[in-house]
């Protein structure tokens, strides 16, 4: 929820206009109150890696342990082995156990106020304690949670100290890889004594139309005063630019008892609402202030959406009215060379790929996502599918969640709602993916569970449909049987689709999961014709693919369970009521290195690499899902005199004529339902050009000319001025050219890296799944031509400058302003 993450110049930006208002609207307030005060708690935290007896006590001394800031993923910055528990399916990197401890002291003017501890996500098995106090546990490592401190705390000069045990030691617990620590962020939370609940606000617009938008807010009012209150809850709706009121909710006093929590339900109108949408995602925000005896005792405030929404049996995905086909993507939370520390600028990052490539959409693979990402999706305009779970009661891994399941699956559930619920971007929830029970025709537990979650959800919000992803898309299929499921969830299957409605007549469709393509970006196996179907078995090791651990980037290599892209897509894109799909995956992720073992770490799913850069099929679903003019063709022009070498584009010009060294080839079109086009041509060294032309009209063209010997380095920054925020990053693309400035495509120089001024390197990558240099380094192979190093300001205010150089390369140098 934005309100939890009302930190940085926007947050604080809104706090002013906030507490301005919450001023005029009051009127009564001699000085500004900060009613709720909301402290990123991310600095300065001691971490020691391993075990540690009684970490907990206040009393240890820690000044020898390692300084450092959240959000911290401690696996990443270790080094890659095939002997690591985790296994490559996990990523190949360590576990272990780590402690984290925090002093912070507290003035004594605060001894009134009510003290929580947020904490995003922690991966996993935290337990945390504070001043020695122990306050609980949370086993699953994506979950968000919040403890009450205040009874424990100490005012003055008096130190506090906040620990928390992380225990990863138990692998492998994850078919993928999940990052080690406090890997999200954490906030300290002060309130008075009667207040907003944590999560304390769902809304709803039970009713919209063009003129206006009932809204329903439902506010949790704690009072921990001790004594019964009459308060007066006011909640005022501020337009996107926080300025203009959209509506003001009526101000009725309401009783609320002592030590407990009151549930206070309004509603307001606001007129000519303007819809949240995929192309205009308007936001509006709900300030809820708490009044009791003339004074304000909360200020609280909760971003929604206004939208229309509906999954229809016949025309699929309608938002506002108009139908939309999902074209979503599915991505587990690794950050790539960042690992699982949250970034908002790596999250934003990878979203604006996937949306310059036409994706609308997300799944949180298969767990709930970082707050960040759902922020980002509200403002951004993407559909989330937002996921609980990859296991219940059965194991996929040893030590995974099947352990905590009973015990917590109730807790954290709930959790999840509560926490996501306003986004506007969230459209379903998933119950599960892919969980065993499915299999079991036999027993009932399935049907039981998959019940008993929905009800959770359903509980606490009615507005979405509930889905499962299915690899068993059956009717007997007993979490399907069980009713539970308002959109049948189908992964894979793409052939079943047609068979929707006759298979189940009268419901919903979603494609929670679809394709596992293959690549490795700029490999190519020829003829690109022949489809490759790897592993040939999911259960038995694959030693038949090629030696380098590469897969094809002509889009004819998938898993057997998925297809092609295009085979899948083909499929989705003819029949209306297929609501839309969620790829496997967008990016490439760390652990589950389908189809090869040890030394592949790193998955081929993505159609963009670990580093962020697009595979060839980007550019499919680009000229299908984007209105923009495409034509990418490729592979690269380094091959062996004669061999035939076969050239595909892919566009959405009407016609695609290709010339080689001056001399057309052919003019291609796309008939029936062609996705590429394609030459099949002897090399002989040179350039291929493509001309798009629509209505006889030359639209685009495209060069690729046969590359010399790598002679310079070329650097790109994805921007080059970033925040002085110590959190912020530049991604920096790194080229080797030859002289004429055309990239190599099989250089593989060393390159190092120096950075001097108000940045640091955070993380080097070149997305080469089989990599097993270390991330956290200051110098990179390159891959296929390319690397990547993202660079981290720091709060000093100035310039960055990098420097990249290699053996016998022209080095090169570029600057960033931190602001
Ligand atoms: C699916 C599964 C994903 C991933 C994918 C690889 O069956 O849901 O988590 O493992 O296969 O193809």
């Amino acid at each position: 929820m934005k309100n939890m993450t009302l930190i940085g110049k926007t947050g604080f930006h809104y706090f002013c206009l906030f507490t301005l208002f919450a001023l005029l609207l009051n009127g009564c307030t001699a000085h500004p109150v900060k009613h709720r005060m909301i402290e990123l708690f991310t600095k300065d935290w001691h971490f020691y890696l391993g075990d540690v007896t009684n970490g907990q006590d206040p009393g240890l001394d820690d000044s020898q342990w390692r300084l450092l800031d959240l959000p911290h993923d401690w696996s990443i910055e270790g080094n890659f082995s095939k002997e690591n528990p985790a296994t490559p399916g996990g990523g190949a990197l360590p576990g272990g156990i780590g402690w984290y401890r925090k002093s912070f002291t507290l003035p004594e003017n605060e001894k009134d106020r009510k003290v929580f501890i947020e904490f995003d996500g922690v991966y996993r098995n935290s337990e945390v304690w504070i001043n020695g106090h122990y306050l609980g546990k949370r086993p699953y490592g994506y979950i968000s949670f919040c403890y009450e401190l205040t009874p424990f705390l100490k005012y003055g000069a008096e130190k506090n100290i906040l620990a928390v045990k992380v225990d990863n030691s138990q692998q492998p617990n994850s078919r993928w890889y999940s990052g080690s620590g406090i890997y999200r962020n954490v906030r300290l939370v002060k309130t008075e004594k009667i207040y907003v609940d944590h999560w304390g606000t769902f809304i709803s617009t039970p009713e919209v139309s063009a003129q206006s938008a009932r809204v329903v807010i439902r506010t949790r009012v704690n009072n921990a005063s001790g004594q019964d209150q009459t308060i007066k809850l006011k909640t005022v709706v501020l337009d996107d630019a926080g300025k203009n009121i959209a509506a003001v909710s009526d101000e009725s006093e309401s009783q609320v008892y002592a030590d407990s929590v009151s549930e206070i339900v309004q509603e307001l109108t606001v007129k000519n609402p303007s819809v949240w949408s995929l192309e205009n995602p308007h936001l509006y925000r709900a300030m809820s202030t708490i009044e009791c005896a003339g004074r304000v005792y909360d200020d609280y405030q909760t971003v929604f959406g206004i939208r229309t929404f509906e999954f229809s049996i016949e025309k699929g995905f309608i938002l506002n009215g108009k139908q939309i086909k999902i074209n979503g993507v599915c991505n587990h939370h690794d950050l790539g060379c960042l690992g699982a520390a949250v970034s908002t600028r790596a999250l934003e990052r990878q979203l604006e790929i996937l949306q310059a490539m036409g994706c609308n959409g997300i799944r949180t693979s298969h767990n709930p996502p970082a707050p960040e990402l759902l922020d980002l999706c509200d403002k951004m305009g993407f559909v989330v599918m937002d996921e609980a779970f990859d296991m219940w009661l059965k194991e996929k891994t040893p030590y995974d969640y099947h352990l905590d399941f009973e015990a917590w699956h109730r807790r954290d559930l709930q959790d999840q709602v509560l926490r996501d619920r306003n986004h506007p971007s969230v459209f379903i929830w998933s119950i599960g993916n892919e969980v065993v029970e499915q299999w079991n025709k036999q027993d009932s537990s399935g049907l039981m569970i998959a019940g008993e979650l929905a009800g959770i959800v359903k509980k606490l919000d009615p507005t979405r449909p509930i889905t499962a992803a299915c690899n068993d898309q059956d009717p007997s299929n007993p979490l399907i049987k069980s009713g539970a499921l308002d959109l049948i969830g189908y992964n894979y299957a793409q052939n079943k689709y047609p068979d929707f409605p006759k298979t189940y007549p009268g419901k919903r469709f979603i494609a929670t999961e679809t394709v596992s393509a293959l690549a490795t970006r700029g490999s190519y196996d020829m003829p690109s014709d022949s489809i490759r179907r790897w592993p040939v078995r999911w259960d038995i090791p694959f030693t038949t693919g090629n030696a380098d651990f590469s897969c094809s980037s002509y889009d004819n290599c998938s898993a057997p369970w998925g297809s092609t892209h295009e085979e899948t897509w083909r499929i989705m894109k003819q029949y209306e009521f297929l609501s839309g799909m969620f790829i496997w995956t967008g990016f490439d992720y760390l652990g589950e290195p389908t189809p090869y073992g040890w030394p592949a770490r790193s998955s081929y799913f993505g159609i963009v690499d670990l580093a962020g850069f697009p595979k060839d099929a980007y550019y499919l679903y680009q000229s299908e899902w984007t209105n923009k003019p495409v034509l990418h063709i490729f592979p690269h022009w380094n091959w062996q005199a004669g061999q035939q070498i076969d050239v595909w584009a892919y566009t959405n010009c009407a016609e695609v004529e290709l010339l080689l060294n001056g001399q057309s080839q052919g003019t291609r079109k796309k008939t029936g339902n062609d996705l590429h086009l394609s030459w099949r041509l002897s090399f002989v060294p040179g350039t291929i050009k493509a001309i798009g032309r629509s209505g006889g009209k030359e639209i685009l063209s495209r060069e690729i000319k046969t590359a010399g010997k790598p002679s310079k380095i070329i650097l790109e920054a994805d921007r080059n001025k970033i925040a002085a925020d110590g959190r912020d990053l530049s991604f920096v693309t790194v080229r080797i050219v030859d002289k004429e400035g055309t990239v190599v495509p099989y250089a593989d120089n060393l390159i190092q890296f120096a950075v001097s001024g108000a940045g640091r390197i955070a993380a080097v990558d070149n997305g080469l799944q089989t990599s097993e240099e270390s991330f956290i380094a200051d110098h990179r192979q390159a891959f296929h031509g390319l690397a990547l190093v993202a660079i981290r300001s720091t709060e000093s205010k100035g310039r960055i400058s990098l420097q990249a150089t290699a053996d016998g390369l022209e080095g090169s140098s570029l600057t960033i302003e931190s602001k």
